[in-house]
């Protein structure tokens, strides 16, 4: 059905910019990345920065995470300071993990170089770590909301984290490539994704490669029933070739090789895959998360509102308290480990 809603959409805009211009002084925003890089951060600068100045703000960029903050390493962007880095990999703002900022001195330090030049609000783009940075600055009275972004999916309190499907999409080209020169030698071949605390990336590349066994972090395992049983099932069933995922958090995959060799007479190869898995243009999802993500942060910074981490619940995309949100467990998908021992078989 087409719907009328054209006008109403325009309405909405116009009244997000009337918000604005209502409380009197031009608002200030910042927008900057912190942690580990992930493909899409710079389709949510680039949507910070769209929405901001759509929004009647002036938006700048600061340069290397906390960093930036702390040596006044800013600069105001404007509509075609973004074009062109939707689809860039890595992020055009830099990133650092700053020591420096953990300090309560730099947190006050960093507050009071936003108020003098005159940001009301920082839109934080990283990991936890970087939510407790932001949640900090914001004690010292700024304003800040997180946006998720690392690729290894390991915030407890959204669904998903900008990087992580092009991360698992990159994971998986490689794992393809190794299944073949596996397959031609009838070998075992073990691949460490990334991941230190969390297991997505492996289960999620595990089950699309076809594993016969994938080792996570959150799962304790039994090397002989849970990968030399494995390979000797699927052996008796025909199959000559294996694949095994292990994540970073679980390592050890040079010594898994040898053991398998040693203990089953099968070849086997071990390949690090490393940080192959954060670089890359974003595919469509990041980019759109990402883009959905970074338009959410602003409305709530454009409404005063700060301290919050925007999150994808349910699919949708909303937000939380930091305090809330940092408090969460992360709950690993038992189930869809479950589906992966079912059929990889
Ligand atoms: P990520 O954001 O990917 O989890 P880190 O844990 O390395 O990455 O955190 C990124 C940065 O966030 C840190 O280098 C630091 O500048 C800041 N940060 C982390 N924890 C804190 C904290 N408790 N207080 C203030 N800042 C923090
Ligand atoms: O958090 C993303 C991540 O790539 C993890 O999977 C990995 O453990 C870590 O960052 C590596 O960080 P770096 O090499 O940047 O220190």
């Amino acid at each position: 059905m087409v719907q009328n809603v054209m006008e109403d959409i325009i309405k909405a805009i116009e009244e997000d910019r009337r918000k604005n211009q209502e409380s009197g002084e031009q608002k200030a925003i910042a927008v900057l990345t912190s942690g580990g890089d992930a493909p899409g951060m710079n389709a949510a600068v680039r949507a910070v920065v769209r929405a901001g100045i759509n929004m009647g703000m002036r938006v700048y960029g600061v340069y290397r995470g906390y960093n930036g903050l702390l040596n006044g390493d800013i600069k105001e962007l404007n509509l075609r300071s973004v074009s062109d880095i939707i689809g860039n990999g890595g992020t055009k703002l830099f990133t650092a993990r700053s020591e420096e900022f953990k300090k309560k001195e730099n947190q006050e330090k960093a507050a009071e170089f936003c108020r003098s030049v005159g940001i009301n609000g920082v839109v934080v783009i990283g990991g936890d770590g970087s939510f407790r940075g932001a949640r900090a600055l914001t004690a010292a009275g700024i304003n800040c909301i997180g946006v998720p972004g690392t690729i290894d999916n390991d915030i407890a309190c959204s669904e998903y984290t900008v990087g992580f499907d092009t991360a698992m999409n990159t994971a998986l080209q490689m794992v393809d490539r190794i299944r073949d020169t596996a397959q031609s030698h009838d070998r075992c071949s073990i691949v460490e994704v990334m991941g230190r605390r969390c297991g997505d990336i492996a289960l999620q590349t595990g089950i699309a490669t076809g594993a016969t066994a994938i080792l996570v972090p959150e799962v304790r395992y039994n090397i002989e029933r849970d990968v030399i049983q494995r390979i000797l099932d699927t052996q008796k069933t025909g199959k000559q070739h294996f694949i095994v995922v292990v994540a970073e958090g679980v390592g050890g995959v040079r010594d898994l090789a040898k053991y398998i060799e040693q203990r089953l007479g099968i070849e086997a190869r071990a390949t690090i895959l490393g940080h192959v898995q954060r670089g890359g243009s974003p595919t469509l999802r990041d980019r759109v998360v990402a883009s959905q993500m970074g338009y959410h942060a602003v409305s709530l910074l454009n409404k005063g509102i700060g301290n919050r981490v925007v999150v994808m619940q349910g699919g949708k995309i909303t937000d939380l308290d930091i305090n809330e949100a940092l408090d969460m467990e992360r709950v690993f998908d038992f189930n869809l480990y479950k589906v992966a021992m079912s059929i990889s078989i």
